[in-house]
């Protein structure tokens, strides 16, 4: 008897990948590292962080252990928090972001106050100057999935209140406002190279980035048991490295980084063209003047989705429905804002937080999909809705048969 072939399954986001894709390249950069005994602060490390901030036209860039360890380092850097006259100060972040944001922000010493994100699921602008008091020291908007926030409005409510910005980026490497990168608007930004990121390396890691040498120059000590770039010990520091064998493979990642944002902006204006008549979904942005290719300089938003964010009616219908059919989602930190996790203490009410993670949900975006992937994905969500079948509908042949549900990780591109 003949049985039915079954479409390969989707994962939200295929792991294996990261090693996989790059296979013999990285066992070449493996060996040559090892082979050199080169594993902590080495020219594969320095060479990275000068091309990451070439890359992203800042002056200077420090690798570091993660983002959140970054985030707290160039808070401190920033002058903010701990031993500083900020110590105990506020600083306002969006309540839709991971809890490391948060995290940071208390353990550098001051106090997390979560405010509503606007319709994009960035920051809100106007909810930032309604949470502004005079314990205000500071904003940190994150740079979520892949978009830069409005930084014109948060740069003028920083300058009229004396705060500063620094950036939670983790989500962002290359996404950038009026043509400027994330993570060069404030004193100080945080990007992440945890796996599933936009660059991922094989574990964790991350950078500070900031224009200021003398910030870089506390970071630099920060992040390497207090020691200067001359070696001395100029105060209390941690150890929060990156390390050169990370360095290395990032370094090779970053020099084709740009035809991984390529593909990203395709698979989103994809998205976009498949989903968009489906009443019951809002998709993010999509791609700025409908060309995916355009030039980032000439555009206010050029998002480099990290992650494909709508919200759904019926949301955890669909997420079942698409589920059964091999199709991973993932609600975004678990389906709780920070402020929703109440051990935290955090006592915000934030109506429209709520409703929208209520709502919330995460399609697959990664560079290994393909279009009839993400047709297929669209096609399910509008039979789960009964809606028409996608105008530009192609056929489910080709889907990559490399990508097995290794779905195991719920941190997923979080
Ligand atoms: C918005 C945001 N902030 C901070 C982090 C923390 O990054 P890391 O895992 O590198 O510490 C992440 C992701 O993991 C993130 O998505």
């Amino acid at each position: 008897m003949p049985t039915a072939t079954l479409a390969p399954s989707i994962p939200f986001f295929p792991y294996p990948q990261v090693f996989l894709s790059d296979r013999e390249e990285l066992l070449r950069i493996f060996c040559d590292v090892g082979e050199r005994g080169a594993f902590i602060l080495q020219q594969d490390l320095q060479r990275f962080e000068g091309n990451l901030a070439r890359y992203l036209g800042a002056k200077h860039a420090i690798g570091v252990a993660n983002a959140t360890d970054g985030l707290i380092i160039a808070l401190r850097a920033a002058g903010l928090g701990l031993g500083r006259a900020t110590a105990g100060g506020e600083i306002i972040f969006s309540s839709h972001t991971m809890v490391a944001t948060a995290a940071a922000i208390h353990f550098a010493g001051c106090v997390p106050v979560p405010v509503e994100c606007g319709a994009d699921h960035l920051i809100d602008p106007a909810a930032v100057q309604a949470a502004i008091t005079p314990r205000t020291v500071a904003i940190l908007p994150t740079q979520l999935n892949g978009r830069t926030a409005d930084m014109a409005a948060l740069g003028a409510l920083a300058r009229k209140h004396g705060l500063a910005i620094v950036e939670d980026a983790a989500q962002a490497l290359g996404s950038r406002f009026q043509g400027q990168c994330a993570g060069t608007f404030g004193a100080a930004a945080s990007i992440s190279f945890f796996p599933a990121k936009l660059l991922g390396c094989l574990g964790d890691g991350g950078a500070v980035i900031t224009n200021d040498a003398s910030v870089a120059e506390r970071a630099i000590a920060l992040h390497d048991h207090g020691r200067g770039s001359d070696g001395e010990v100029r105060g209390w520091g941690l150890n929060s490295r990156l390390d050169n064998l990370q360095a290395a493979i990032l370094d090779f990642r970053l020099a084709k980084y740009d035809e991984a944002i390529h593909k990203r902006r395709a698979l989103a204006a994809r998205y976009q063209q498949q989903l968009s008549h489906i009443s019951e979904v809002v998709l993010p942005p999509p791609p700025q003047a409908g060309s995916v290719g355009s030039d980032p300089a000439s555009l206010d938003h050029f998002d480099v989705f990290q992650n494909y964010e709508i919200e759904a009616e019926q949301r955890d219908g669909l997420r079942a429905f698409l589920q059964a059919k091999g199709m991973g989602t993932l609600l975004p930190w678990g389906g709780k804002a920070v402020h929703q996790f109440h051990s935290l203490g955090l006592t915000a009410d934030l109506p429209r937080t709520e409703k929208l993670f209520e709502r919330v949900m995460l399609l697959p975006m990664h560079v290994w999909l393909g279009e009839t992937e993400v047709d297929r994905i669209a096609a399910a969500v509008a039979e789960f809705y009964g809606a028409r079948a996608p105008q530009f509908g192609g056929t489910p042949a080709g889907a990559n048969p490399t990508c097995t549900n290794h779905d195991r990780d719920e941190r997923g591109c979080n």
